[in-house]
């Protein structure tokens, strides 16, 4: 196993978020390398699928999933299933389930459709914005809608500001500066995150209580409905703090990440116009094998979550090594998404690779795997693809810049460095 002086250029290559310096460290180094990692601690690298599936397939008692992603404990608290390990992680886990699949997550399609047309009536027209900053707004719209089941912008506004105010401090540079310094007490205490807890607890509390007064909870679609009349194997319920921590993970979770993601799909379909064609022939026709190859393209190519990582319990044998209890294993998502091995051209956007095959569950990572595989992907790839459809129907975009964008990394996401710059018209049949 690699411990090298290469570790310090890996470490700072992480550090100024220089991801191509950082696969080619990788590629170099191989499927699997060892390093301490600054406020980490021991860290091992797996880049490539074979290894992937050893670890995402690994007992839990022997490989730590809560622990794994310890580190986001900071901003989504102790209590959620985030963070958890079994058997409580699974318990939750089936408890959230059904929220984010089948009938429920039908029920969410006229609500994204809606979401979407109220953002394009607000965006400038034929005059240049972010999308990013667009899309966070318009997803954000979405899931406050979903969740809590309001539709009136003043309760939207009130329900989504205490969480927003929690995201913007998990994406903040202040996340990773003081996850670095938490020895020296800066998690513990953290004032501006205590506020945004106590503002969130102000809010969701009241409304727990009073649906649970609502004669008419089990016909309710939203979210939070949802979860209150969830009943686990032997009939327990989710408790109100239970549902809070829910409520709050869901929100970070699937946030940031779908709002990346859909400035990530604009900037490399206005650089793709054969594929933007063909993705607004299908918003038209409502057909989605094209839209969903292009979806899949681009979380291989640009995952808004660079890596996820499990903490080793037990000695655990991986690629022919083996790895000491302590030690966090992290899974390099980009580097397995963009393995030569696996694909021809991997650096480049050709959503035709996925039009009649799927992706390979270990050689496509974007949303990870195992017991702890995101449980928001088919929510993800519904949302996305009714969102860009209403979008692509009702409105014209081109892109402002000529080159695609770099990918930065702000705080713990790939973003688009300029955060994709568009220009927008409502489409003339819609306007
Ligand atoms: C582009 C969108 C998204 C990406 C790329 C993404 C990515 C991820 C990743 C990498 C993990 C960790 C998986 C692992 O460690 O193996 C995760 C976990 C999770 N995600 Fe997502 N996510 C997205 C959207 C969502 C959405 C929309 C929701 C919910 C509304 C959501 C809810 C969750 C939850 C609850 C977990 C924890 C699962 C567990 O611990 O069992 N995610 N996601």
């Amino acid at each position: 196993m690699l411990r090298s002086a290469f570790a310090a250029a890996y470490a700072i290559a992480y550090l100024v978020g220089g991801e191509r310096r950082m696969l080619r460290l990788i590629r170099r180094y191989g499927p699997i390398m060892t390093m301490p990692i600054l406020s980490l601690g021991d860290v091992a690298i797996v880049s490539d699928p074979r290894l992937a599936k050893e670890v995402f397939t690994a007992p839990a008692d022997v490989l730590l999933g809560g622990e794994g992603v310890g580190p986001a404990a900071a901003i989504y608290g102790a209590g959620s299933m985030f963070v958890q390990e079994e058997p409580e992680h699974l318990r939750r886990r089936k408890l959230l389930t059904p929220a984010l699949h089948g009938a429920a997550l039908s029920s969410y399609v006229p609500i994204m459709q809606d979401s979407a047309r109220a953002a394009m009536r607000s965006w400038p027209v034929d005059r240049p914005f972010e999308m990013l900053t667009a899309a966070r707004a318009l997803m954000l719209d979405v899931i406050v809608k979903v969740i809590f089941g309001v539709d009136d912008p003043d309760e939207v506004r009130r329900l989504g500001a205490p969480f927003e105010r929690l995201l913007n401090l998990g994406v903040s540079e202040q996340l990773t500066v003081r996850y670095a310094l938490r020895h020296a007490g800066a998690l513990r205490v953290w004032p501006q995150r205590s506020q945004a807890n106590r503002d969130i607890d102000r809010a969701v509390m009241p409304l727990i209580a009073q649906r649970r007064n609502d004669p008419r909870l089990s016909e309710r679609l939203d979210i939070l409905a949802l979860l209150m009349c969830a009943r686990g194997d032997d009939g327990e319920r989710l408790s109100d703090s239970e549902i809070r921590d829910d409520l709050i993970t869901l929100m970070l979770a699937g946030h940031e990440t779908t709002a990346t993601t859909l400035a990530w799909v604009f900037d490399l379909l206005l650089h793709h116009p054969d594929a933007l064609r063909r993705v607004r022939a299908e918003a038209v026709s409502g057909e989605e094998a094209f839209t969903t190859a292009v979806i899949n393209e681009t979380l291989r190519i640009r995952p808004p979550a660079p890596f996820t990582a499990r903490v080793v319990a037990q000695p655990f044998p991986v690629g022919g090594y083996r790895v000491d209890p302590g030690t966090r294993i992290v899974i390099h998502i980009i580097a397995i998404n963009r393995n030569p091995a696996t694909y021809q051209r991997p650096n480049e956007f050709r959503p035709e690779r996925f039009l009649d095959a799927r992706p390979e569950t270990y050689a496509w990572v974007p949303f990870g795997g195992g017991i702890k595989r995101c449980l928001g992907a088919s929510f993800t790839m519904r949302e996305l693809t009714t969102v860009l459809h209403v979008l692509l129907r009702e409105g014209d975009f081109s892109a402002v810049d000529e080159a695609p964008e770099r990918i930065v990394r702000r705080s713990i996401m790939l973003a688009p460095r300029y955060g994709t710059r568009v220009r927008f018209r409502p489409a003339s049949s819609s306007s």
